[in-house]
């Protein structure tokens, strides 16, 4: 018996991995964030599979779950959004099953931020303008953000940056990021990736929020920041220059 953590991706059934929705057909328990996770996603289960929503149960009684299943020796399929090891809520679900003596392996999903990514058609790493991603939130009521990880002190790498988890709060996102990043820096403001309705804004710092109505972008919203995201062109990598050679690729005669 077999708990598997599977990542959902950011919404559409289609964006789940081939191992995740496999895992789905053949697992008799599934258990999934109905609070995030589309239902759709439940049509690589089996006809006979049990369908839990977690979103009204607390870490308790998810325990239970497993522990009854593992007493009747059936596997677990717990669907996360996204990547089940960002705000997943993950550690503790496997210190409990540690504790149970129960085995567990997770299958990776697509982050709601990679899918922001493609949807505003944009590379988060640029030559020259930033190779450094960073992925924070602010606090909210279930989990505090360290002060060390204070979004000021983050914002002064002005590297890409994607905040998760703070619809909420745009405006003091916004107060915060303006104390490094130059008003002119390119923003996107995005919700609900890649589920119909699906809806993103792009600006800069200094007039996302003239622009926007902060309530209506509360909820399943990513704020993406960085210079990365200007459509003027960047500085090429070098990987597919025509003078780079590496271990696959000799550099093209003209060019040497
Ligand atoms: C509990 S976290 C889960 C993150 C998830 N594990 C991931 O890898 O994307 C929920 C937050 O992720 C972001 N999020 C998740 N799905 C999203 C989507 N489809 N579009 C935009 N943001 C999303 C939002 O910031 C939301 O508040």
């Amino acid at each position: 018996m077999k708990v598997y953590f599977i990542g959902a991706g950011p919404g559409a059934s289609d964006l789940i991995t081939v191992r995740g929705a496999n895992i789905l057909a053949r697992t008799p328990l599934i258990l999934y964030a109905g609070s995030l996770v589309s239902r759709d996603i439940l049509a690589y289960a089996s006809s006979d599979a049990q369908v839990v929503n977690t979103a009204n149960l607390n870490l308790d009684e998810q325990e239970a779950y497993y522990r009854d299943a593992s007493e009747q020796n059936r596997d677990v399929a717990r669907i996360h959004s996204g990547d089940p090891g960002i705000y997943g809520a993950l550690a503790e679900q496997m210190r409990r099953l540690d504790e149970l003596g129960i085995a567990y392996e997770t299958v990776p999903g697509v982050s709601s931020f990679t899918a922001a990514a493609a949807q505003i058609q944009s590379e988060l790493t640029k030559p020259e303008v930033s190779q450094t991603i960073i992925l924070t939130r602010t606090s909210g009521r279930a989990s505090a953000v360290p002060t060390k990880e204070s979004l000021t002190s983050l914002a002064k790498h002005r590297s890409t940056l994607c905040v998760f988890l703070s619809g909420g709060n745009l405006r003091s996102v916004v107060d915060e990021l303006a104390t490094s990043y130059p008003p002119e820096t390119p923003v996107a403001l995005v919700r609900s990736v890649s589920w119909p309705e699906e809806t993103c804004h792009r600006s800069t710092l200094g007039n996302l929020l003239n622009e926007i109505e902060p309530s209506q972008w509360r909820l399943t919203t990513l704020l993406l920041i960085g210079d990365v995201l200007t459509t003027e062109r960047a500085p090429e990598s070098k990987l597919y220059s025509r003078d780079y050679a590496h271990r696959y690729r000799k550099a093209s005669r003209e060019a040497i």
